[in-house]
């Protein structure tokens, strides 16, 4: 039996459709047995908050995608560390053979946000003695769709790398590497790095937005420091909006346009283009 947490989530959602899709015996941990009703999926209530949930939520689970919400600090701490790590302890108490886990590209020790916590977390994976295999996507299409990549006021999209390209990938690929990881036997102390198709441009980003509305999207160009000094005017911790900025620094000078072959070698189908992915969000895309 596969656990899937973090299902209601952007990759989770995808993951567990194609498990759907294909027969795959699944059950979904979530934290709202409501909110989960929409995945018509066997779901199992628990949340990484409450360790006592885990294990027996994990009972006669064999294999773990374990992924959850993003890295925000709340009082100087990154929730998701001590979440996961606990997500992993029960998975070895409920004798789970295998974890596939969602990490961020560029993980190492001492980085900054995401990239240090998930560091941590691997690490953490790594030394349980259970079997791991890490994905380590990159930027996420789905980021132009929920909101997560900014806007201005009067509707420009924002550019904070610098006119430098990043190699965003559809969470749907993501999923498919996970569910073939989980379904295989290969990957087995194999660290991924997903990426897109090809890097894109903010400007080139705005240009294929505009022709899946109809209009013009236009974009605006938000310094590293500008970035930090906005959100510190939000109320923003200055720790965190630092942080913020120095990524974007490190993505203006190109750290996230490489594209690597890892969604065609696990899935043996080519990673969606940027324009593919708008034509499958249609929907979701007008809406937002
Ligand atoms: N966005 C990017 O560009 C990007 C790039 C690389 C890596 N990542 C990584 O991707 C991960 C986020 O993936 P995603 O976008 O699929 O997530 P998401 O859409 O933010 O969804 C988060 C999921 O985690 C669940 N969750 C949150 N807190 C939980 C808890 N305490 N206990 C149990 N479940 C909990 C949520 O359930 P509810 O429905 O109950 O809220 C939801 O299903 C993060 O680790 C992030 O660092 C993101």
């Amino acid at each position: 039996m596969i656990l899937v947490t973090g299902a209601t989530g952007s990759i989770g959602t995808h993951l567990v459709r194609l498990f759907q899709e294909k027969g795959v015996a699944f059950k979904a941990l979530v934290r709202d047995e409501g909110k989960a009703r929409a995945l018509g999926c066997d779901v199992v209530v628990g949340d990484f908050d409450d360790p006592g949930s885990l294990v027996p939520a994990m009972e006669g689970v064999d294999r773990l995608f374990l992924n959850a919400g993003g890295a925000q600090p709340v009082d100087g701490e990154q929730p998701m560390v001590r979440q996961q790590k606990a997500a992993i302890d029960a998975a070895r108490a409920a004798g789970v053979s295998r974890v596939v886990k969602v990490s961020v590209s560029g993980a190492h020790r001492g980085g900054r946000l995401a990239q240090g916590a998930h560091w941590e977390i691997e690490e953490y994976l790594k030394a349980s003695g259970l079997g791991w295999s890490m994905l380590r996507p990159g930027g996420f299409m789905q980021n132009f769709v929920t909101g997560t990549a900014g806007f201005t006021a009067d509707g420009k999209l924002l550019d904070v790398y610098g006119g430098a390209p990043v190699s965003y990938i559809d969470c749907h690929d993501i999923a498919a590497c996970a569910a073939a990881l989980l379904t295989g036997s290969g990957g087995l102390g194999e660290t991924y790095e997903l990426t897109g198709p090809q890097a894109l441009t903010c400007a080139e980003i705005a240009q294929e937005l505009s022709a899946a509305l109809g209009r013009t999207v236009e974009h605006a160009e938000l310094s590293p420091d500008e970035l930090a000094a906005g959100l510190r005017a939000q109320g923003l911790p200055a720790r965190f909006a630092d942080d913020l900025a120095e990524l974007s620094r490190q993505v203006a000078s190109g750290s996230m346009a490489a594209t690597t072959t890892a969604v065609r070698d696990l899935t043996r189908r080519e990673p969606r283009t940027f324009g593919e992915f708008l034509a499958a969000n249609a929907e979701a895309l007008r809406a937002g």
